[in-house]
């Protein structure tokens, strides 16, 4: 695929196939993703992958509750435009992904978070040219149980960056609205 169609193919997906992602198309993504640029080549990305569902689903629980119970003590909060769907049982924050990704850093490196995102990006383009598809899940970096950050052997001093589910896509939709960009000026 080249690089045209590669921007153009990737979208964010919401619905897979029950097919599960072979970890080694995983662990290829994830090496293709390290070839994202990095402040002084620091690269101080690394991964968490699961492709365990009830593990899953135990995140997806852990970071609803969180989210809620933050709406609930601050009904100003801007996740507020989130609350119903979130109190739907049925919504699962991973979609009905079979695997998601976490990019995390330790939290004292400056770039950290912006090289995390720029690997994010590479490995969202490395998906899109195997068939597969992502979605950057924001909600999912809300879980704060120690239990669960032992599960999935979270390590201290680390942020999560970026969680992004990956799979065969059940359902491709047309490409998100984009605005004009904005030229400040051209000089
Ligand atoms: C920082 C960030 C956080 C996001 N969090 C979520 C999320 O929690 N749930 C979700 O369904 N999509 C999430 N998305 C996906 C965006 O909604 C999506 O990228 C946007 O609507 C544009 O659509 P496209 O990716 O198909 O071009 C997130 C994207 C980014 C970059």
């Amino acid at each position: 695929m080249n690089y045209a169609d590669l921007l153009l193919k990737r979208r964010s997906i919401r619905n897979y196939q029950e097919k599960a992602v072979a970890n080694e198309i995983i662990m290829e993504i994830i090496k293709e993703s390290t070839y994202a640029p990095s402040a002084g080549n620091g690269q101080p990305w690394k991964f968490i992958v699961i492709n365990d569902r009830a593990l899953m689903q135990e995140i997806s629980d852990e970071a609803k509750k969180n989210i809620l119970d933050r709406i609930a003590a601050n009904p100003n909060d801007y996740v507020k435009k989130y609350q119903k769907m979130l109190m739907n049982d049925q919504y699962n924050i991973f979609y009905n992904a079979p695997a998601v990704v976490y990019i995390i850093g330790e939290k004292k490196l400056k770039n950290m978070p912006v090289d995390c995102a720029l690997a994010a990006s590479y490995f969202m383009m490395s998906a899109v040219d195997r068939g597969l598809g992502t979605c950057w899940i924001n909600f999912a970096r809300q879980i704060s149980s120690p239990e669960l950050l032992n599960k999935i052997g979270f390590p201290k001093n680390h942020e999560m960056i970026v969680p992004l589910i990956i799979g065969y896509p059940a359902q491709i939709p047309t490409m998100a609205k984009r605005n004009e960009p904005e030229i400040i000026k051209i000089l």
